[in-house]
């Protein structure tokens, strides 16, 4: 039996302090009716913060473009809105909670029959490789969009949050330039390499780092998967990881949070073996910044199968303990487990393994 010690140290970097390393990974909810968070998702966020969670990152909440949201519930981040994202973080202070929220535009994904009142923008007009839609974004768009991220990150900021996280991942718009999949332009916001590719990432982390100033920790998630496509990854070497990663730390990323649906992957098992560092191992390792892990934390089954309805038991936590105290990473996001109970981080710190009940696809129905 291991003990879960190692994952209540305190945590320091840049003038962010966590009691301990444990974060809410961001889970959008579609709960903000016009677009705006009231008291119901403050109160969601209290009892997190109430239930000792280390660092609470929002539901994705999205930027001023007029396409920016893929559902009618996401909250924006910009307008009347700011106000309810206030109350937010008042309450979670007032809890003891830490909080930032992740800033997101949805580039030309699909979350299922809703249309925005634009058409959807992204780097090729492309949801997909070989998949049109939507518009392909202008150098004025371009231009706009990157103001947008910045001019969010400096809201969060200006509201009292303790950090901002950029979304990045999952094949949505970053993630869509990013990727050789849907990223085929030909000027300087393309190219054949992941280093040209991520330019439009660097002048958003730019513009969010020059926006909030040289000491606001600021945080980027990443993945290689895509919800487009599983098995897609963005950088096949360490090389590769580093032309990827180097240029977003020297722009301005403080935490890289590597995303994977199962913490437990090696990310290059060619070359450290099966029980080899996962993403933010090798991200840790290349970048020298601190790195967050996510992915099935606690639970049996791995979170998009969750939308399909499938829910998960509640599974030891050995595996995260070693990882931890190898300190392959620095924190660990946990989604599901905290979606389905606010308690869970207070459980697992007073050792009540058996209390702990693992995700129930009924609790996305509402805020719990
Ligand atoms: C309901 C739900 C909504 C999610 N929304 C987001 C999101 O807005 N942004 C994001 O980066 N990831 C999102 N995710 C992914 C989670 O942040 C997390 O990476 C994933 O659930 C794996 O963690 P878990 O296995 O502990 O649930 C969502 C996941 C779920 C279950």
């Amino acid at each position: 039996m291991s003990t879960t010690e190692t994952l209540f140290r305190p945590f320091s970097h840049k003038g962010l302090e966590l009691k301990n390393r444990i974060v809410m990974a961001p889970m959008t909810r579609g709960m903000a009716p016009e677009g705006l968070p009231g008291a119901a998702n403050a109160e969601y966020y209290r009892r997190r913060a109430e239930g000792e969670v280390g660092l609470i990152l929002s539901e994705g909440t999205v930027i001023d473009r007029p396409a920016s949201r893929n559902l009618p519930g996401i909250p924006f981040f910009h307008g009347a809105a700011l106000e309810g994202w206030k109350q937010v973080i008042d309450t979670v202070h007032a809890a003891g909670g830490k909080m930032g929220p992740q800033i997101w535009h949805t580039g030309s994904t699909r979350a299922g029959e809703w249309e925005p009142e634009a058409p959807v923008e992204s780097p090729s007009g492309l949801v997909g490789p070989g998949e049109p839609r939507g518009n392909t974004m202008t150098e004025a768009d371009i231009e706009a969009t990157i103001a947008a991220f910045g001019k969010a990150a400096g809201d969060a900021k200006r509201l009292g949050f303790d950090v901002a996280e950029l979304h990045g991942a999952h094949g949505y718009l970053i993630d869509q330039f990013f990727w050789s999949g849907t990223n085929l332009r030909d000027d300087a916001w393309g190219g054949a390499t992941i280093a040209e590719r991520s330019r439009f990432a660097v002048e958003a982390v730019r513009a969010a780092r020059a926006a909030v100033g040289p000491d606001f920790p600021l945080i980027l998630r990443l993945s290689q998967w895509k919800q487009q496509d599983y098995t897609a990854r963005l950088a096949a070497t360490p090389q590769e990881m580093e032309q990827w990663l180097a240029p977003l730390v020297e722009a301005g990323v403080d935490i890289i949070h590597a995303s994977q649906r199962r913490f437990w992957e090696p990310e290059f098992p060619e070359i450290d073996g099966e029980e080899g560092l996962n993403f933010a191992g090798w991200a840790k390792k290349i970048t020298g910044q601190p790195t967050i892990s996510v992915g099935s934390v606690g639970l049996s089954g791995e979170f998009l199968a969750a939308f399909g309805g499938q829910a998960s038991e509640a599974t030891p936590l050995d595996k995260l303990v070693r990882r931890m105290e190898n300190e392959e990473f620095d924190l660990i996001a946990v989604g599901r487990a905290l979606l389905s109970d606010a308690d869970w981080v207070a459980k697992v710190r007073a050792g009540a393994s058996d209390q702990l009940r693992g995700f129930n696809a009924a609790d996305l129905a509402e805020l719990v």
